[in-house]
């Protein structure tokens, strides 16, 4: 049995779709203030995303900003507030079981750190092969099963096969590990990757390779990949489109080139100068220090009013701490939006910046 090589030319079919996407998790109180109201951690506001087949969104933020929170109620880990999923335009909410098995068939998780995602006391073979009978992939002789394996180590460029297949997770450096657990998400053969910090724990001269390897992957396979990072320098480098956030809202996207040439949100524009130069990658530490643009995130608990951002912004105005900005098209290029006053085509927008409109959020 062989892995699917997808010989059909990338196309812009959408594969993930995430409307008004929210999760508040209940803050757990003390025995003392059981009487008391519960409270919650907002920790993603009405998020709207769009994972495509043949293309890598990276989304990108500081710590806290409800990154890992979006990927896993993309991948259906976590039950949502609010919002709603379509896998291939059909709208899903799976809790568990077959139902749970089918979805995540088509969408997988890599997280950040491969030696905690794999088990010590099993060897890459047994990994492989559990993802390959689990999604029903395993093939019907031991001969299959063999191929299979052998297929999803080459491709991701663990070779030959039979040098890694007996060994333990300690025995591969960070980056086979992390090869590892790309093989094993390729052995559900799914459409849409999602991968959560895929390369912040391992060795700076190995990040680009996996870079490259999950590059590699989507032309080949032709897959969505969601790309989580602190690291705006490397979204440019490696990802299509890049959506920005802060304090569990979207506040940019758009082509990566643009939004990092361009940056139009003031989060977005200290971000990009807080980060390393973009043509360093390979050097830098490649992520966002925390107090990025001086000041701290707010608290998820009790979120500022309008644009979550106003408390730090440079650029803020008096309704920037009352209304919530929409989501408006800069205008410079096709697709490029900001959640922010600014743009706002009706207000009084301080000279030099472009003329936006508002577009269905
Ligand atoms: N299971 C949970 N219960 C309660 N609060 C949570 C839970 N998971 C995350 N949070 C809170 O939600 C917010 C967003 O967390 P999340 O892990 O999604 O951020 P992140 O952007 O991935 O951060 P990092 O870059 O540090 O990984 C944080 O305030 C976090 O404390
Ligand atoms: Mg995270």
């Amino acid at each position: 049995m062989t892995i699917r090589e997808t010989p059909a030319a990338p196309t812009t079919e959408v594969v993930l779709e995430a409307a008004g996407l929210t999760k508040h998790f209940p803050v757990r109180r003390k025995l003392r203030s059981l009487f008391k109201p519960v409270r919650f951690v907002h920790a993603v506001d009405d998020v709207n995303l769009t994972l495509r087949r043949g293309r890598v969104t990276a989304l990108v933020g500081e710590s806290g900003s409800g990154k890992s929170t979006v990927a896993r109620l993309l991948a259906q880990l976590y039950p949502r507030t609010g919002g709603e999923i379509k896998l291939h335009g059909q709208p899903t909410r799976v809790r568990g079981g077959r139902a749970f098995r089918a979805y995540a068939r088509r969408v997988q998780m890599i997280f950040q750190d491969p030696f905690a995602s794999l088990n010590p006391v099993h060897t890459v073979r047994y990994h492989l092969t559990r993802a390959l009978r689990i999604h029903q992939r395993a093939g019907r002789t031991p001969a299959d099963l063999e191929t299979a394996l052998c297929d999803l180590l080459t491709r991701v460029q663990l070779t030959p096969p039979e040098r890694y297949l007996d060994k333990f997770p300690h025995e591969l450096s960070g980056g086979q590990r992390q090869r590892v657990a790309i093989a094993r998400a390729l052995g559900a053969d799914p459409t849409a990757l999602l991968a959560d910090e895929p390369v912040s724990m391992l060795d700076v001269s190995i990040r680009l390779g996996v870079l490259n390897l999950l590059r590699n992957l989507k032309e080949r396979l032709n897959l969505a990949i969601l790309y989580i990072t602190h690291d705006i320098a490397s979204a440019r480098y490696f990802a299509d489109d890049t959506m920005v956030m802060y304090a569990g809202r979207m506040v940019e996207g758009g082509d990566s080139e643009t939004v990092t040439q361009r940056p139009a949100h003031p989060y977005t524009q200290l971000l990009i100068d807080s980060a390393p130069d973009p043509d360093q990658i390979q050097g830098g530490t490649g992520s966002v220090p925390r107090d990025a643009g001086g000041g701290e995130p707010p608290s998820l608990i009790d979120p500022p009013g309008g644009c979550r951002f106003h408390p730090r912004c440079p650029a803020v105005m008096p309704r920037c701490s009352t209304d919530l900005p929409p989501r408006l098209e800069i205008g410079d290029a096709p697709g490029h939006w900001a959640a922010c006053w600014l743009y706002d085509p009706a207000g009084a927008a301080p000279s030099g910046t472009p003329a936006a409109r508002e577009i269905g959020s």
